[in-house]
């Protein structure tokens, strides 16, 4: 459906060989956790596969990319340039590929900031980029096997992981990670109260 083969051609084109091997990786950790949950195994491949399609793109591509489509970046997103990939890639995917499934879509689109009620695709996206294969950063074994043990759990570490790393850079939080964030926590800790909300 995906036409997946195709996607690695265009993709081992466009990105550098380092990227390209990341965004493999992710296909795969996510084609696993897809597998683990009961999640659509091809989607979340693909998912994976494209998520970062716009992340060696210029700025000003990528600003423009960000711009066009209506997945509505915070004023956090508008001014941290590294963020714009995931808006712009949604769009690209939605208007190079194709693609409708505004789940495929939301999970490129939220892969870097996360948001308040995420679908298990869009947490398998997120996470998978944090666990894949070239990942060694220090807890990389740690967030992995959290992963295939409680996806949520590791979406709440994950995001207070960002967002604390973004604080000591001085750097401004996006309004839906802030909002991730929250709605993890709740899930974790006290999900009575999330359904009271
Ligand atoms: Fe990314
Ligand atoms: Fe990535």
């Amino acid at each position: 459906m995906y036409q997946v083969k195709d996607k690695i051609a265009f993709l081992e084109q466009r990105l550098s060989k380092k990227r390209f091997q990341h965004s493999v990786n992710v296909a795969r950790a996510a084609k696993q956790l897809a597998a683990k949950y009961g999640e659509d195994q091809e989607k979340a491949y693909f998912a994976g596969l494209v998520h970062d399609i716009c992340k060696e793109d210029s700025w000003e591509e990528q600003r423009r990319l960000m711009l066009a489509g209506d997945f509505a970046p915070d004023l956090a997103e508008l001014h941290s340039r590294k963020l714009w990939h995931g808006i712009a890639g949604a769009y690209f995917i939605e208007t190079e590929f194709g693609v409708e499934d505004r789940d495929v879509l939301n999970a490129v689109r939220f892969h870097t900031v996360g948001r308040s009620g995420m679908s298990m695709l869009e947490e398998i996206i997120y996470i998978a980029d944090m666990i894949s294969e070239e990942r060694d950063y220090k807890g990389v074994g740690k967030m992995r096997k959290l992963a295939f043990d409680n996806l949520q759990l590791c979406m709440l570490e994950a995001l207070r992981d960002a967002a604390s790393s973004v604080l000591k850079k001085g750097g401004m939080l996006p309004s839906y990670t802030i909002a991730a964030y929250n709605h993890y926590l709740l899930l974790t800790q006290n999900p009575q109260a999330l359904s009271s909300t």
